[in-house]
């Protein structure tokens, strides 16, 4: 009887600790890393606020953000891809997650 209860208590345990090792890390984007990760890789065409009158940079993010669509599924999605015209650039992927949620807060609603 209290072998059976020792194995029980154990396997217990040691199903608790396997459970935790396999939780999926779940990583929420965090808005204010993802506004710091464009200001230093994005700035050079991309504004954050307001609308873009130069047609050599990029839209605003709020421009982005307000378009048809642009939620943050979407534009995590995009940040997977290269996009003309900036060059090859590599984010890690919760940076990605960041700044598709900074992107995304930036929607008008
Ligand atoms: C060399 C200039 C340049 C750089 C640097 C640049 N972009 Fe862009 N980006 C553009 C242009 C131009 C567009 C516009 C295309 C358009 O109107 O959809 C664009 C579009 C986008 C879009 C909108 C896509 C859509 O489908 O609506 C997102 C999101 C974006 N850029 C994110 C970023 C991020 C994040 C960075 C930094 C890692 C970055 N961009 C750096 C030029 C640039």
């Amino acid at each position: 009887m209290a072998t059976d209860v020792r194995i029980r208590t154990w396997f217990a345990g040691v199903l608790a600790l396997a459970l935790l090792c396999v939780a999926p890390v779940v990583h929420a984007g965090d808005p204010a890393s993802g506004q710091r990760i464009v200001e230093k890789w994005c700035s050079q065409c991309h504004a954050q606020t307001g609308a873009e009158t130069n047609a050599d940079r990029g839209p605003t993010y709020e421009q982005i953000a307000s378009r048809e669509g642009r939620d943050e599924r979407y534009i995590r999605a995009f940040l997977d891809r290269d996009h003309f015209p900036m060059t090859t650039y590599r984010l890690f992927d919760h940076e990605k997650d960041d700044v598709a949620a900074f992107i995304a807060s930036l929607r008008r609603r």
